[in-house]
């Protein structure tokens, strides 16, 4: 794989330039206003993987986004590695704290800037160009199949059912995944834990209209506030999670495994100095490192109500708003968590309010496995491009359709992701580090190599 090499170095230019088109696109799947251009990403995405080489190239049509087919079949006796990767991204709000436009891509120091150049768009095009590589020098050593969604932003609502009617079409051997991190530049890991999630809308409405704060404050119960209470409760003072059977079905994790995750290179006063914190706060009795990864935890994610303009407005609101998701571990299941949830948020509301609750979306947690021929050609293949052997470590995201695979397709996932914590992704000034991006399509092929030669 290193004669491919020169190939990617005079390269390098053409693939930024065609990421930057991509990154262009404000493909956010949560907006209907963005509809037309969720379609053209993954319509862009389908012209690049034919470029490629690729054949069957389908934009196969879902009650939502198409997911975006391709394939090359060398030989059907030679192993398959699925491709998964997500061509939508995120709301690019708050729009007013970006420093350069979301969809105009700059690059500065190094980086790409643009809302989903870390999650998805640049890890999952590193894929299409390493494959365009692999198949302009004659190079790919078993078969590829690609399945890029335009729905994983929003909880990949129809994808099972895409899944459940092409098994055999998406037939292979392991699921290979960029889309998630690496500790550091020189602290190559490969993914092997991801949390499953639990999201619900709250409603808590008191009286039946807006009133003057003056005349009816003091008398009659402010929903804002008395949602601010319900929430403030939801965790004790050692900041458990209080709803009644949470932690039933939380597996422990391994002294050993806490003591391995725990040597991770990690030092909390960079941790603290890049987020402009002055302490953590977290689970009594667990690191940073377990908080994010092997526990489970609530958020709100976003709380409105009431008046929020311009200027003041004196205002007793009859409504308020909130967005509230758990993250959740191996063994949890996110729909009896939501019924604990509901149940349990019903259960403190004050006769003064009432409550609704809506269930949004959720996913497993999962665990990937690291004694797979696939784990050890993920790190076979960053062994030989970092210089280092990469750390098997969990990560505190989401992605639901790990667990789908495994149940549907009966296959295995490997996250060999190449992003970094700090790439601010969901978050303004998302950016990728084109290192990262270039060390990605130089990886995968080695992944390729490997896998093909150690299933023989
Ligand atoms: N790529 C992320 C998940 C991720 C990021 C995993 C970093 C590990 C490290 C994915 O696009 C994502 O954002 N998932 C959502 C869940 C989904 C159901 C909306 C998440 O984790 O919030
Ligand atoms: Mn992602
Ligand atoms: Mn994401």
């Amino acid at each position: 794989m290193q004669h491919l090499l020169p190939h990617l170095e005079a390269n390098k230019d053409k693939y930024l330039q065609e990421l930057i088109d991509l990154l262009k696109i404000p493909s956010v799947s949560a907006n209907p206003q963005f509809a037309a251009d969720v379609r053209k990403a993954g319509e862009f995405t389908a012209a690049k993987l034919k470029e490629a080489g690729a054949d069957k190239v389908e934009l196969c049509e879902t009650s939502g986004y198409p997911i975006v087919y391709g394939e090359k079949i060398i030989d059907p006796s030679l192993p398959t590695v699925l491709v998964y990767g997500h061509y939508d991204v995120q709301p690019a709000d708050p729009i007013e704290l970006w420093t350069s436009p979301p969809f105009e891509p700059v690059v500065k120091d190094g980086n790409i800037y643009a809302r989903g150049s870390a999650d998805d768009k640049g890890q999952f095009y590193m894929h299409v160009k390493a494959f365009e590589l692999m198949m302009q020098h004659q190079a790919l050593p078993c078969n590829v199949k690609f399945m890029i969604e335009g729905e994983e932003e929003v909880g990949s609502e129809n994808l099972e059912t895409f899944v459940k009617a092409n098994t055999e079409r998406l037939k292979c051997d392991v699921v290979l995944i960029s889309d998630t991190a690496i500790i550091a530049n020189d602290v190559p890991s490969i993914t092997v834990g991801l949390r499953g999630l639990a999201y619900l809308q709250v409603e808590v409405t008191g009286p039946n209209r807006d009133l003057h704060s003056g005349i009816y404050g003091g008398a009659v119960a402010n929903p804002i506030n008395i949602l601010c209470e319900m929430i403030a409760s939801l965790h004790d003072k050692n900041r458990q999670i209080t709803i009644p059977g949470f932690y039933d079905d939380v597996t422990d994790v391994s002294e050993a495994e806490r003591n391995m995750m725990n040597s991770a290179p990690f030092d909390i006063n960079d941790y603290k100095k890049h987020l402009d914190i002055a302490e953590v706060l977290g689970e009594k009795g667990y690191t940073t490192i377990e908080r994010t990864s092997i526990r489970p935890t609530l958020d709100v994610n976003g709380i409105w109500g009431g008046y929020t303009g311009e200027g003041a407005k004196t205002v007793l609101p009859s409504k308020a708003f909130a967005k509230i998701s758990m993250r959740l571990v191996p063994n949890q299941d996110n729909k009896k968590i939501s019924k604990l949830f509901e149940a349990h948020f019903k259960s403190i509301a004050p006769p003064y309010v009432t409550v609704k609750v809506e269930d949004m979306h959720g996913g497993e947690a999962a665990v990937t496995p690291t004694d797979s021929i696939a784990y050890q050609a993920a790190s076979k293949a960053m062994q030989t491009t970092f210089g280092k052997e990469p750390l098997p470590m969990r990560s505190g995201g989401s992605i639901p359709i790990v667990t789908m695979f495994e149940r549907v397709l009966n296959t295995k996932s490997v996250l060999m992701g190449f992003g970094l914590d700090s790439d601010a992704i969901h978050s303004p000034n998302e950016h990728y580090g084109l290192y990262n991006f270039y060390k990605g399509i130089e990886t995968i092929p080695y992944f390729f190599k490997y896998f093909a030669a150690l299933s023989k």
